[in-house]
């Protein structure tokens, strides 16, 4: 994979082509414009950098921002580091009013630690973001010719009596902030792509024209293409999405195949709350979809082993699913796969839980069938087998469960967690479903 890297600091190029070049990644030379550092974080103006040579060339782009900050000095200068006097990069001046300014405070006040922001922006919208930090103290004076910006004056702890200018390249590279930043994204990008990928957007409105563009883009280069469908709220901006896109003339799903994922049982299918109905009304009567090309589990079926094998036959026959659309319940299941000893294979009959019956139950409000308490659902191992896997999770009453999915161990108890073992997966989420990870790629596309 080529890299962009966006800053015209030709040691930090060098830096992280050295990094790079085991991994099989080159350093792109490419000339970017400059981006004005308006961040009032290291993080906001790595991104700022990242987002903008990643616009400009359709590369992966890798931004940074570095500075000190001082404890005595309310973590001054901070994003202002390079420019504490007011120009850029005058190392002598600035560290010269740090000095001055620290005049009176004592040895034990004097903490202080470097930090780096990473981030790197894909042009698909994801993004990693790391941080390394370098804990030390603020010397008395200037000590040490290596190295640059305020160096000469500070003592890393991990160096005890040196400043970082006294250090070899390589002890640099090794406690630096930079350095650091730069081992946990040779990490992350070891990793490559795999894993599931998170896309964190604005709102529901970005997510579902981003995932209705996707499922667009797909029908146009797949005219034929077998969409695997979900119900809920989380879909409906996206099938909102391609029906605009169709009346636009833009899309067509005349040779589409649909297959959705679940249906109640002991509730007629044109029953004003089942989930024919509700793909009929949010979708399929806005789309020019042949009726015979959308397929359901039966919920009223006599035989659920014949039914069963009946949809696994007709998704065989269709040729697999291209694209699994996917929510996730609040107890993290998935299509009607609930939380439960051992994850699931093809379609069955299954017992909603509590949590599902409670979540769903308003939908059920004013109906003259109360909300069934049993489904047929795809299996998670039929889930598994599509090609490509979106999910979409958005407002707070997610986050705990997006949390489980994406950074706890896999396990039936949490159904969607079995998605960190599909080659593609895709998942976006809004700021409210992503707030408890401790790892998020925020991406701005
Ligand atoms: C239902 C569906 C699931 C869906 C989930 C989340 O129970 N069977 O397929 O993902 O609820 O729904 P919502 O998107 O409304 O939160």
């Amino acid at each position: 994979m080529t890299i962009v890297l966006a800053t015209h600091n030709k040691k930090k190029r060098a830096e992280l082509a050295r990094i790079l070049a085991p991994l099989g990644h080159d350093l792109a030379d490419v000339p970017l414009s400059d981006v004005e550092e308006t961040g009032l974080t290291f993080e906001e103006n790595a991104r700022l950098k990242a987002a903008s040579g990643c616009r400009e060339t359709g590369l992966p782009c890798v931004g940074d921002d570095s500075g000190l900050c001082v404890d005595a000095l309310d973590g001054a200068p901070g994003v202002f580091s390079a420019r504490f006097v007011g120009t850029h990069g005058d190392d002598e001046a600035n560290i010269a009013k740090l000095l001055d300014m620290l005049r009176d405070t004592p040895e034990e006040r004097r903490t202080a630690r470097f930090v780096c922001s990473i981030c790197c922006v894909y042009p698909d919208g994801r993004e990693i973001a790391l941080r390394g930090t370098c804990e030390g103290r603020i010397a008395f004076g200037r000590v040490g010719t290596g190295g640059f910006g305020y160096d000469p004056v500070f003592l890393p702890d991990e160096a005890p009596g040196f400043t970082m200018a006294q250090l070899s390249p390589e002890t640099k590279d090794k406690l630096s902030h930079r350095g650091k930043a730069l081992a946990l994204l040779a990490e992350k990008l070891m990793q490559g792509d795999t894993g599931v990928k998170v896309i964190v957007l604005p709102d529901k409105g970005a997510i579902g024209q981003a995932v209705g563009d996707l499922i667009c883009d797909l029908v146009s280069q797949k005219q034929d293409a077998v969409l695997g469908l979900a119900t809920g709220s989380s879909p409906v901006p996206t099938y909102q999405r391609m029906a605009a896109r169709h009346r636009a003339g833009e899309a067509s799903f005349q040779n589409v195949k649909t297959f959705n994922l679940d249906e109640y049982c002991d509730l007629p299918e044109e029953h004003e709350t089942s989930y024919h109905t509700f793909m009929r009304e949010q979708l399929f009567s806005h789309i020019d979809i042949l009726p015979g090309n959308t397929h359901f589990l039966d919920g009223n079926c006599a035989d659920e082993a014949a039914e069963s094998e009946r949809f696994s036959r007709a998704i065989g026959a269709a040729g697999g699913i291209d694209l699994q659309l996917l929510g996730i319940g609040r107890n993290g299941h998935i299509g009607f796969n609930e939380p439960g000893p051992s994850f699931t294979g093809a379609a069955y009959r299954t017992a909603l839980t509590e949590s599902t019956i409670e979540a769903n139950s308003p939908n059920f409000v004013g109906s003259d069938i109360p909300m069934p308490h049993y489904a047929m659902t795809m299996g998670v191992g039929q889930i598994l087998q599509a090609r490509q896997i979106v999910l979409i999770a958005t407002g707070e009453e997610k986050a705990k469960a997006v949390k489980a999915m994406l950074e706890g161990e896999i396990t039936p108890r949490c159904p969607a967690s079995i998605l960190q073992e599909h080659p593609d997966v895709t998942v976006y989420l809004d700021p409210a479903a992503a707030a408890l990870l401790a790892d998020t790629p925020r991406t701005s596309l």
